[in-house]
């Protein structure tokens, strides 16, 4: 089974598993500040849950790629969001600061 490592934990999950609920599940705060509270609960429009992943995850669909595409995000910046991203294998996953998690310095690390 896929083992995730975030925020200092390592959590096991189903392959295919969705990798915003399985932070979520296990307390991990994948959201900055008021985004816990404000965000689209998984729809994949709001751009909140944006994570950078390294390992094996599913490739991004047409949603994902559309939000990405829109600012404060950036398609080249190569992050993800969790909630249209399945584990598919090992991976770590970090955090980066602001509302949409689109900055530069580190919220938290694997
Ligand atoms: S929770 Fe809104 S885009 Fe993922």
């Amino acid at each position: 089974m896929p083992q995730i490592q975030a925020q200092g934990k390592t959590i096991t999950c189903d392959r295919e598993a969705n990798l915003r609920k399985v932070l979520l599940d296990n307390d991990i705060d994948l959201y900055n500040g008021q985004a816990s509270t404000i965000n689209c609960h998984g729809i994949g429009t709001c751009g909140t849950c944006c994570v950078a992943v390294e390992g094996e995850v599913s490739e991004p669909q047409w949603r994902e790629k559309t939000r990405m595409s829109l600012p404060p995000h950036s398609p080249s910046s190569g992050r993800r969001l969790a909630c249209q991203t399945k584990v598919l294998g090992d991976v770590r996953v970090t955090k980066y600061e602001g509302f949409w998690g689109q900055g530069s310095d580190t919220e938290w690390t694997p």
